[in-house]
């Protein structure tokens, strides 16, 4: 059979990422060019800056990822993108690219979704994995139990009510003067930190168990430091970070494996940000190993954000003749149950 090349573009949020990736498994080239340290100093991501900042790197991270291949545009077989969920300005530069890259190379557009996006990084790390299988997609800006039924067949089976992990660590770093973004700070500053001293909210809903609530455990943290500094009690910053860090873990962790459970599942995967968390890499491992389900994770660098996980996902939406038109529109608000196969239950 004839090997399929897809470039992948990724520009959702604050990372501009081009990735060719070879009949959907194996990766030639990725190039991420972070913002992180531009939006830094204003505590988190600035949309019109960061759509700004895309504009200006794409066409050079595109070029850095066309030689590091070593691969002739006119082998290259589609183009992916990820067209939602994400900021609309900064989603425009990647689509406008990725459409100008189809038409003109004359090959199929392939829009993806965001989300179903880092569930592939999971197969480039495990050539062997195959669904179905339980994901766990953990991010700045969401948190989903999906269950992987097929290649492009999904349903949900648990989200969070309110804020996703992601935004948890970055809004709780903020509050502990941890700096932005506040996952990777908090991850290390929990590794000092002894988690069992405070006790914070672990959220469950009886009538969605497998559901998320964030937005508690933020405001326990909140309360809890405004109560010591009135009382002129002193704190760890690090027993705070671990011991918030354990309780996002813990929850993420019990669901996660109660819903691969119910599901008859013997296998997660880990995708997102804050599956770049060490600890929830352990525990995840750990509480696995004693349910008897296998969990995989990607590498740290395809955890968050990057164009390999597009162009992955790209390779199937390809082989299944799932295209894009020329028409093809920035969707911010793309959910992951408006995929291109309804999953049958
Ligand atoms: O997937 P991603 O790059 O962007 C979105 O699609 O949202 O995820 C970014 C999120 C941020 O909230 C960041 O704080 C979090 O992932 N993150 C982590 C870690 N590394 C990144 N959260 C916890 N622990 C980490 N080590
Ligand atoms: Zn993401």
């Amino acid at each position: 059979m004839k090997d399929i090349y897809i470039l992948g573009v990724e520009t959702t949020c604050d990372e501009t990422a081009c990735s060719i990736v070879k009949n959907g498994r194996e990766l030639l080239a990725s190039v991420i060019s972070s913002q992180i340290d531009i939006h830094k100093p204003y505590g988190g991501v600035v949309p019109e800056i960061a759509s700004r900042k895309h504009v200006e790197n794409i066409i050079p991270v595109l070029d850095q990822c066309l030689a590091k291949s070593n691969t002739d545009p006119k082998d290259i077989d589609g183009v992916a993108v990820s067209y939602g969920p994400g900021l609309v300005g900064a989603l425009l530069t990647g689509i406008a690219v990725a459409k100008a890259l189809a038409w003109s190379w004359d090959v199929p557009l392939l829009g993806v979704n965001h989300i179903e996006g880092h569930i592939f990084a999971n197969f480039l790390t495990h050539k062997e994995l195959e669904p179905p299988f339980i994901a766990l997609v953990v991010s700045g800006g969401h948190s989903h139990i999906v269950l992987m039924k097929d290649y492009l067949q999904y349903e949900i089976i648990g989200k969070t009510r309110d804020d996703a992990a992601g935004e948890a660590f970055d809004k709780t770093a903020r509050v502990l003067g941890l700096g932005y973004p506040g996952g990777p700070a908090i991850d290390k500053a929990a590794k000092d930190g002894d988690d069992q001293a405070f006790d914070f909210p672990k959220t469950k809903f009886d009538d969605r168990p497998y559901d998320f609530s964030f937005s508690g455990i933020k405001t326990a943290v909140i309360n809890r430091l405004n109560t010591m500094k009135m009382k002129g009690e002193s704190y760890r910053v690090e027993d705070v970070a671990a011991s918030f860090q354990r309780a996002v873990v813990d929850v993420l962790v019990r669901n996660t494996i109660e819903a691969a459970k119910a599901c008859g599942m013997k296998t997660v995967c880990l995708a997102g940000g804050v599956s770049a968390n060490s600890l929830l890499r352990k525990y995840m491992k750990e509480e696995g190993e004693k349910a008897g389900i296998k969990v995989y994770y990607p590498e740290p660098v395809y955890c968050t954000d990057n164009g390999a996980m597009v162009a992955a996902t790209g390779y199937y939406y390809y082989i299944n003749g799932v295209y894009s038109d020329l028409t093809l529109n920035a969707a911010p608000n793309l959910r992951i149950d408006r995929l291109v196969k309804e999953a049958s239950l």
